[in-house]
């Protein structure tokens, strides 16, 4: 277990990104109650996690993770929570069929509702009220009375996590994402969208992969990894508070666990390594996601890394690289020969989505050139390293928004108005998170295949 450590050693340490809870006596009854409330996920589960992650590290598998940027109270609904799952799953498919290797499956959702801010103010016009950071904290509407800290907001996402983490566990084991139903995904799917009819291909070829094995005698109904896949949870470990009622001692380990989610992870503004974020995720035994951007030096990697995984664990520790399109190429070879000379074992996934975010016609938007640019050197640039692009971790949704530009439908900054929803950031629609996934398993494809030849040769 971690030294000097307990689930609420973090209290003593300087803290970014807090609330400001008007009413202390309220947020301590709040917490008191989320302490007693089950916990969302199973120890067993993170440990599952950790080692598939292990195998990810390793360069045996790929990590795909995924959602929304922030969660909302307004938009839990079954709908929503399918739509979403179903593009997921296309993503998953499209990955492991193309690239042929096991795909860890994490969602950004059944938790993802506290939000960093640039700002602890917004202004509008002559009118300054504080920042919206989350359903979990305060209201998103821009009024006083809104933008109130309201400890009872917690009980409400931790209520609404599990019922989404229940309809996720009923749709991954329940039969819906059995890969008889891999055409089905199509269903809801816009009619002419440019990758649906990609899709339509690869889903055939896997139905005809499914009738010849069969004919052999394996199918979904005596073969359950046909027919069930293994989902997780994740979500941005902001709110200490909220996290710390739901850290819980696993009976069969004696080890402290973070029950709100399977993995979570370390924002960019919060991996100060003496700062009370680190303190707290250094304690916990479930998978741990660190969010590296450009202000990220290679010795304070280190110093990171030896804090949250002293002991070098395999599947512990997910880089989350966030550059921007024209950054990586700077910051990303640096950290990975650190990583590399001192072999430290990592997950290295590259979150394309956070460091190209650009304000147009009043919109933040991402361009989709820019998030397939970063995407293609990450993955060159671990080509070149010799090392594994072990994953990917994409704000993204199953609806069909305009939230970001470009992709195979030309969405131009004209369109951002039609359909923009978010929350928080712009997310990938649908046909532009299968457009991504095509890409990654044909770059996936072609670095394995790359190998072979020099293997044969
Ligand atoms: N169980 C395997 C997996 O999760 C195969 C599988 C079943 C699957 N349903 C799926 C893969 C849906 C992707 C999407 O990888
Ligand atoms: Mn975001």
């Amino acid at each position: 277990m971690a030294q000097n450590w307990t689930p609420n050693s973090w209290r003593q340490k300087p803290i970014q990104q807090v609330p400001d809870y008007p009413d202390a006596a309220a947020l301590v009854a709040t917490e008191e109650q989320l302490a007693t409330f089950p916990p969302l996920v199973f120890a067993g589960e993170a440990r599952r996690l950790t080692s598939a992650l292990g195998n990810v590290a390793e360069g045996k598998g790929f990590l795909l993770q995924g959602g929304d940027c922030a969660e909302s109270f307004a938009e839990h609904g079954a709908d929503t929570i399918r739509d979403f799952f179903r593009a997921f799953l296309q993503m998953a498919v499209v990955l492991t069929f193309g690239a042929q290797l096991p795909v860890v499956k994490v969602g950004r959702i059944a938790g993802q509702f506290a939000k960093p801010r640039s700002s602890n103010v917004e202004k509008q016009g002559e009118v300054t009220l504080p920042s919206y950071r989350g359903d979990i904290i305060n209201g998103i509407e821009f009024t006083e009375e809104a933008r109130v800290p309201n400890p009872e907001r917690q009980i409400m996402a931790y209520r609404q996590s599990a019922a989404t983490l229940n309809l996720l566990r009923a749709f991954a084991m329940g039969g819906y994402a059995n890969l008889e139903n891999v055409h089905q995904w199509m269903l809801g799917f816009v009619k002419d969208s440019p990758q649906g009819e990609r899709y339509r291909k690869l889903a055939h070829r896997i139905s005809e992969t499914m009738d010849f094995m069969k004919a052999i005698g394996i199918s979904a109904e005596n073969n359950s990894s046909l027919r069930e896949t293994d989902f997780f949870t994740s979500h941005e470990a902001l709110l200490l508070g909220y996290e710390q009622a739901l850290t819980r001692v696993d009976s069969t380990s004696g080890d402290w666990y973070a029950t709100s989610g399977h993995m979570i992870w370390i924002g960019d503004r919060t991996r100060q390594p003496d700062h009370a974020h680190i303190e707290y995720c250094r304690g916990i035994k479930n998978p741990i996601g660190l969010k590296c951007g450009p202000s990220l030096t290679a010795d304070g990697l280190l110093e990171l890394i030896d804090i949250l995984n002293p002991a070098n664990e395999s599947g512990r520790l997910t880089l989350i690289c966030r550059f921007g399109h024209d950054k990586v190429a700077e910051n990303l070879p640096r950290l990975i020969r650190a990583v590399e000379r001192e072999g430290k074992k990592v997950v290295w996934s590259c979150d394309p989505m956070h460091g190209n975010t650009i304000t147009l016609n009043n919109y933040k938007t991402r361009p989709f050139e820019r998030v397939l640019s970063e995407v293609e050197s990450f993955f060159q640039i671990h080509r070149s390293e010799g090392t594994h692009p072990g994953g990917i971790h994409v704000e993204m949704t199953g609806k069909d928004v305009t939230e970001c530009t470009g992709g195979a439908r030309a969405l131009s900054g004209d369109d951002l108005a039609d359909r923009y929803h978010t929350h928080c950031d712009p997310r990938l629609n649908a046909d532009q998170a299968l457009e991504l996934a095509f890409l990654l398993a044909e770059r996936m494809k072609g670095g394995r295949d790359e190998k072979r030849m020099v293997v044969n040769a």
